[in-house]
């Protein structure tokens, strides 16, 4: 079953028009990954999902549209890592973590913030320490530790694996493949890391000058010579 559905989706910036007629579907419990090169409409993509960006078409998130009313995607469990991260550099990497549970109950936030500092551990090590001196893989770790604050059914990431060592990366993706096979949590990614995120993908959709193509299983678009060229260095 699609938790999300989007149809014939526009969306840019004043006259710059970025996506065209955007169509995808994100199952219930799948990772999806959208792959694109610089430029291509991934982060016009996410915002306009998230409700940053004005957009026409239609967007259905678990039987509701989203488009056109007064709907706020974070408080419908939609919650979004946007790129360049977003953590509070300031605030300590525990504050972090407490700040974005805020509209959830006090007993709540505090095992949810154990609960991430287990599976993180870095995140448990450096609890007091301010966000601004994290690595950045641990700053990753800690956006999106900030968005599983907000008890998600939907997670949007924003190129992860920016500015990662490929291990890095891998270990970073390995934790978001964890968390979806042991809570079901629906992800979609937008990435130009072919090689790492087809890994853990279950299907993958390519998006071109902001037109998505067809979605397909990620274990085919990993044979495909066109993405292989395009997005795997060979
Ligand atoms: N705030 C903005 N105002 C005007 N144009 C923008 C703005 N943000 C992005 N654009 C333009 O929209 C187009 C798509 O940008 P977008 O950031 O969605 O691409 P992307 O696929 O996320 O690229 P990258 O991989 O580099 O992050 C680009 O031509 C970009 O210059
Ligand atoms: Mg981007």
């Amino acid at each position: 079953m699609a938790l999300l559905e989007v149809a014939g989706l526009h969306a840019g910036y004043g006259a710059l028009q970025v996506l065209h007629e955007v169509d995808l579907t994100v199952d219930d419990g799948d990772i999806t990954v959208i792959l694109g090169a610089n430029g291509a409409g991934k982060t016009t993509l996410l915002r306009a999902l998230s409700g940053m960006l004005p957009a026409r078409g239609s967007v259905t998130y678990d039987g509701t549209e989203l488009l056109g009313r007064r709907r706020n995607p974070a408080r419908m469990g939609i919650a979004h890592v946007p790129q360049g991260r977003g953590t509070f550099g300031t605030l300590t990497v525990e504050e972090n973590l407490r700040v974005a549970g805020y509209h959830r109950p006090a007993r709540e936030v505090e095992s949810s913030i154990r609960r991430w500092q287990e599976f993180f551990p870095r995140l448990g090590e450096r609890a007091d320490q301010p966000a601004a001196g994290l690595s950045g893989g641990e700053q990753q770790m800690l956006a999106i530790a900030r968005a599983l604050m907000s008890a998600p059914r939907l997670l949007l990431l924003d190129e992860p694996s920016l500015g990662l060592a490929p291990k890095t990366t891998r270990g970073l993706f390995e934790g978001l493949k964890r968390i979806n096979d042991e809570t079901g949590l629906t992800m979609l990614l937008v990435e130009q890391n072919a090689r790492l995120t087809l890994a853990i993908a279950d299907h993958a959709i390519v998006i071109s000058a902001g037109r998505t193509g067809e979605k397909r299983p990620a274990a085919q678009m990993w044979q495909d010579e066109t993405i292989q060229r395009a997005y795997l260095g060979d």
